[in-house]
């Protein structure tokens, strides 16, 4: 048997840092939302675990989270089941997209159909919060609120829906070196962006705390979300910790006519257009399903 799995990308709509804690990691506050930007996974039967990745810049051994999703479900079911994974990479690695963390989650969920096993949300969530930070949210998608390392996951109503121009520079930035420049203080007990639960996504704020210093260690950012901005953007922001930039547009199409301006322009990134993606659209097309015929390993 083979099962196919899409996984999204995501964009911070909002990012607050509240402090640094005394594990080193920063107290996030933050918005997530998911574009119909999006990986395939596929999932064949096999003795092993094996994965195979079509973009030669993603490492395909114990480094990549997809086989360490793999290998911590099977030690929460204690079984010894394979897999031979096939990952097609449609989100840029490296640029604050959240794709790793995607296909982790989607490997979750997956493997669980897959293997056939009867493990809940609430284990997924605890495995993928050991996997990555952002792993979590892409076990819920759509719009959702973010605290702790941002593996605390609140679900939301969707944000409006809007058309995405992203930009994708020619290099990555390193995410420790982005929070390390921060110079953050030191956790406090007050600050976070709202003390309601399930407070809407219009409460927070059009801001990325990681911005300044994402910029300071690239400075092209800055120039990228000011020709976002100039192209009308209803919001420009830093994905992350980068390297995207996006911008947040009415529609589709708006975004497109935008994206048209600014690639003429030669922007010296990469520029794609997507859509946001609400939470029941996600549900629907993360749904595990069999695979084409010839797609993955037999
Ligand atoms: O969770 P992830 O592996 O992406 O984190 C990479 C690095 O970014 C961490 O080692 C830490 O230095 C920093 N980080 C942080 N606070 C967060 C998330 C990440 O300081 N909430």
């Amino acid at each position: 048997m083979s099962l196919a799995v899409e996984a999204f990308a995501k964009v911070n709509l909002s990012l607050v840092v509240l402090g640094r804690r005394d594990d080193g990691f920063h107290e996030l506050d933050t918005l997530f939302q998911t574009i119909d930007l999006s990986d395939r996974l596929v999932l064949s039967e096999a003795e092993g675990l094996t994965l195979e990745v079509d973009d030669p810049a993603v490492p395909a051994d114990g480094r990549n989270l997809v086989l360490r999703a793999a290998e911590a479900l099977r030690e929460e079911a204690r079984i010894s089941r394979g897999a031979a994974i096939t990952l097609r990479k449609g989100i840029p690695a490296g640029g604050g997209l959240g794709g790793g963390s995607s296909d982790a989650a989607a490997a979750l969920v997956g493997l669980r159909a897959l293997w056939g096993l009867d493990v809940g949300l609430a284990t997924l969530e605890r495995i993928g919060t050991a996997l990555g930070s952002d792993v979590p949210f892409f076990l819920h998608g759509g719009t959702a609120r973010g605290t702790g390392r941002g593996e605390r996951i609140e679900p939301l109503p969707d944000a409006p829906s809007r058309g995405v121009v992203l930009l994708l520079p020619p290099f990555g930035v390193s995410t420790a070196e982005v929070f390390g420049r921060l110079g953050a203080p030191r956790l406090t007990a007050s600050g976070a962006v709202s003390n309601l639960s399930n407070p809407g996504p219009e409460r927070f704020p059009d801001r990325n705390d990681l911005e300044p210093a994402a910029e300071a260690q690239a400075p092209e950012l800055r120039r990228l979300r000011m020709l976002l901005q100039d192209a009308g953007a209803l919001r420009a922001r830093l994905s992350g910790s980068g390297s995207t930039v996006f911008g947040l547009f009415p529609d589709v199409e708006t975004a497109r006519a935008a994206a048209d301006r600014i690639m003429s322009a030669g922007p010296g990134a990469r520029v794609r257009v997507a859509a946001t993606l609400g939470r029941d659209e996600f549900r629907a097309r993360t749904a595990p399903r069999g695979a084409e015929p010839g797609e993955g390993r037999s």
